[in-house]
C-alpha cells in the first residue's frame, strides 16, 4: 500500500493548513475527513429530519451522495452534485455537525467511505481528522497529533471566519465537549507524535513532519 499519514487534531490546532501542504510535498493526495462529517451534516438538515432521530439521520446520510476532491491544491466537497464548500463552514452546519458525527451509523458509513479512498490512493495520501490515527487507519505511515492553547486556536479559527474571537472560543469549547463522545479530539492517539503548534509556524510543522518521514 502508498503511504499514509494520519494527521489529528482539535479545531484551530493547524490541521488541514499542514496537511494540504504536506500531501503537496510530497505528491499525495489529501483527504479532509471533517469536511465529509460536515457535509453529512448539511444532507441531514437540508433532508428536514430530526437531528435527534439515529436512524432518520443515518439514512439521510447514506441516500445523500458526497464528493470530495483529494488533490491538495483543490480540496472541494459535493453534495448531491452541487458545491458546498463555503456552506459547510457555515454556523448552521457548524452547529450540527457533532450530533451527526456522533450516530454511530453515520461513522461506519463514512469511515467505510474513507478507507475506500485511502485504498486507491496510489501516490499516498495525507489523511486529516479526529479519529485516522485511532481508528480510520491504524497502519499508517506516520501519525502525528496537532494540538495548540486553546485560546490560540480560537484566535485561528476566528481570523479564518471572520468571527468574534470569544464566540468562536465558546463554539470550539462546545465541540470539543461534544466530540469527545465520538473521537478523542484531545488526546493523542498511541503511536502518534503529538506537535504542540502554539508557538510553531506551518513551514515549521511540516517540515518537522518531513523529517519524521525521511527517518
Ligand atoms: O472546524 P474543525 O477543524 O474543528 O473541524 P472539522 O475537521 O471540519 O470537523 C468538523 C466536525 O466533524 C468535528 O467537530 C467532529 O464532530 C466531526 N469529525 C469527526 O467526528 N471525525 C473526524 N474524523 C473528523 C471530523
Amino acid at each position: 500500500q502508498a503511504r499514509v499519514v494520519a494527521v489529528d487534531g482539535p479545531s484551530g490546532s493547524g490541521k488541514s493548513t499542514v496537511s494540504k501542504r504536506l500531501a503537496s510535498a510530497l505528491g499525495s493526495a489529501y483527504l479532509d475527513t471533517g469536511a465529509m462529517y460536515r457535509a453529512a451534516a448539511l444532507a441531514a438538515l437540508r433532508s428536514g429530519v430530526d437531528l435527534a432521530d439515529k436512524d432518520a439521520v443515518a439514512e439521510a446520510v447514506r441516500t445523500a451522495k458526497l464528493e470530495l476532491g483529494t488533490t491538495p491544491g483543490d480540496p472541494f466537497t459535493r453534495l448531491d452534485g452541487e458545491p458546498v464548500d463555503a456552506e459547510i463552514r457555515g454556523a448552521e452546519v457548524t452547529g450540527a455537525v457533532s450530533a451527526v458525527a456522533g450516530v454511530p451509523a453515520v461513522r461506519e458509513h463514512l469511515i467505510a467511505e474513507q478507507r475506500r479512498i485511502i485504498a486507491e490512493a496510489g501516490a499516498g495520501i495525507v489523511v486529516e481528522g479526529r479519529d485516522i490515527a485511532e481508528v480510520v487507519a491504524p497502519d499508517a505511515d506516520l501519525k502525528v497529533y496537532l494540538y495548540a492553547d486553546e485560546l490560540e486556536r480560537a484566535r485561528r479559527r476566528s481570523a479564518e471566519n471572520d468571527t468574534d474571537v470569544s464566540a468562536t472560543a465558546a463554539d470550539i469549547a462546545r465541540r470539543d465537549a461534544a466530540d469527545s463522545k465520538t473521537t478523542k479530539p484531545l488526546e493523542a492517539a498511541a503511536g502518534a507524535v503529538a506537535i504542540d503548534t502554539t508557538h510553531l509556524g506551518i513551514d515549521a510543522v511540516v517540515g518537522r513532519m518531513l523529517a519524521l518521514l525521511s527517518n
